[in-house]
């Protein structure tokens, strides 16, 4: 049987019969668009973050940039960004009319680099074309970025710190998640993600009632508020009341009824993602150029399980002939795409990110990877002389 590179059946094996139960109760409900199921998710999801709200919404794209909204990031403003992470993290900024300023990451944990974050902001405000505005750190892989860093360099330049945890909602820094150093932290629901349901989905978990209040109107085409309302006469109901130019941008029921079943067990999961990674590690340390590393104190959720390879593209053909999938996370940096070139702000020596992306390779991976199938992995890489 071929490889999948990220194998979601053994779960639907698992829970497959619940979800499907559930996906039958709101199609006949049929309270499709923000149905009962959303509600009770949210709250799940707010239970499972420690966090006082949550908000779930249409993509991970989008629970980034409600944030950004919901803070007031606009024209002039500059938001500082891994140069390495999927394009998202970035996109939203021009969206917003703001700029993004690219930061490289560090070379062990491939996360945006406190140090070098602190001297692009301080670049960037005696430049003084930009306004710095916001941070958004990356959890790339499934592993945190450094927030205890990160808070301090935010702290000191006065700028909010968001968390793009698209690829690692759940991780945590000995035993705190992101959110304890962060104004709110993005995820994707995308269905490759640790925590993914059957199509798009994402959300923003926050402690912060005045962001979360934007955030809601955002959401749905700039709504009034509670607050809006409060302040203006309108007879109405309040959610054709538009005072602010929003999106539209919501979880489906279908899929918060397929999330609900899935975080369930998300606990769980991450725990066995640990022992798949753990296993990978013993056995391809010291046989590739490196195996993914977690500081101390850290819980990935592994996301990716990624390794380094000097002939990364020889290596992946070489799996590709022994029917090992693989893909590489990210081939460009983002300040060299050519959507996003223009966006030299800073200026920034990004030689980390640039290396980075040679040499990156990711391997198949899921909480249910049998050993098996592991040790066939495993081989295909190990016979790699290239
Ligand atoms: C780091 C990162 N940010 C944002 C996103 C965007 O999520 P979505 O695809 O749900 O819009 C993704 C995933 O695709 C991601 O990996």
């Amino acid at each position: 049987m071929a490889i999948p590179f990220i194998d979601l059946g053994v779960q639907r094996e698992r829970i497959g019969a619940k979800i499907e139960a559930n996906v039958l109760k709101v199609i006949k409900h049929g309270a499709y668009i923000m149905g009962p199921e959303v509600k009770t998710f949210e709250a799940n999801m707010a239970a499972f973050a420690g966090a006082k709200h949550c908000l779930s919404c249409a993509n991970g794209t989008d629970a980034i940039e409600l944030i950004l909204l919901g803070l007031g990031i606009g024209d002039g403003d500059a938001v500082f960004v891994p140069a390495f992470t999927f394009v998202a993290t970035a996109e939203v900024v021009p969206m917003t009319g703001a700029e993004p300023v690219f930061v490289d990451i560090q070379g062990d944990t491939y996360n945006i680099d406190p140090v070098k974050l602190d001297a692009a902001i301080a670049s960037v405000a005696a430049e003084g074309r930009l306004k710095p505005a916001a941070i958004i750190a990356v959890d790339l892989f499934g592993q945190a970025a450094d927030y205890p860093a990160l808070a301090e360099v935010a702290r000191k330049h006065g700028l909010p710190l968001i968390c793009d945890s698209a690829q690692g909602f759940g991780c945590t820094i000995d035993d705190r998640q992101p959110l304890e150093w962060c104004v709110a932290t993005a995820t994707s629901f995308y269905p490759a993600k640790p925590l993914g349901c059957y199509g798009d989905g994402g959300a923003v978990v926050t402690n912060d009632d005045a962001l979360m209040e934007k955030m809601i109107s955002f959401r749905v085409h700039g709504g009034a508020t509670p607050t809006d309302v409060a302040t203006m006469n309108f007879e109405h109901e309040a959610k054709y009341l538009n005072v602010r130019v929003g999106m539209n941008s919501r979880l489906d029921t279908i899929q918060a009824a397929v999330l609900i079943e899935k975080l369930e067990i998300f606990g769980e999961e991450i725990e066995l993602r640990q022992k798949v990674a753990a296993r990978y590690n013993e056995l391809l340390a010291g046989k590739v150029k490196s195996v993914p590393f977690v500081k101390d104190g850290y819980v990935s959720t592994w996301a990716q399980y990624t390794i380094e390879h000097d002939n990364r593209d020889g290596l992946q053909a070489h799996l590709r002939t022994l029917g090992v999938p693989s893909a590489v996370y990210y081939p460009i940096p983002l300040h060299q795409q050519p959507g996003y070139s223009m966006y030299t702000a800073g200026g920034w020596d990004l030689s980390v990110s640039e290396a980075k992306s040679k040499t990156v390779i990711s391997l198949p991976f899921s909480p249910y990877l049998d050993e098996a199938t592991q040790d066939q992995i495993v081989a295909a890489v190990t016979s790699f002389n290239g």
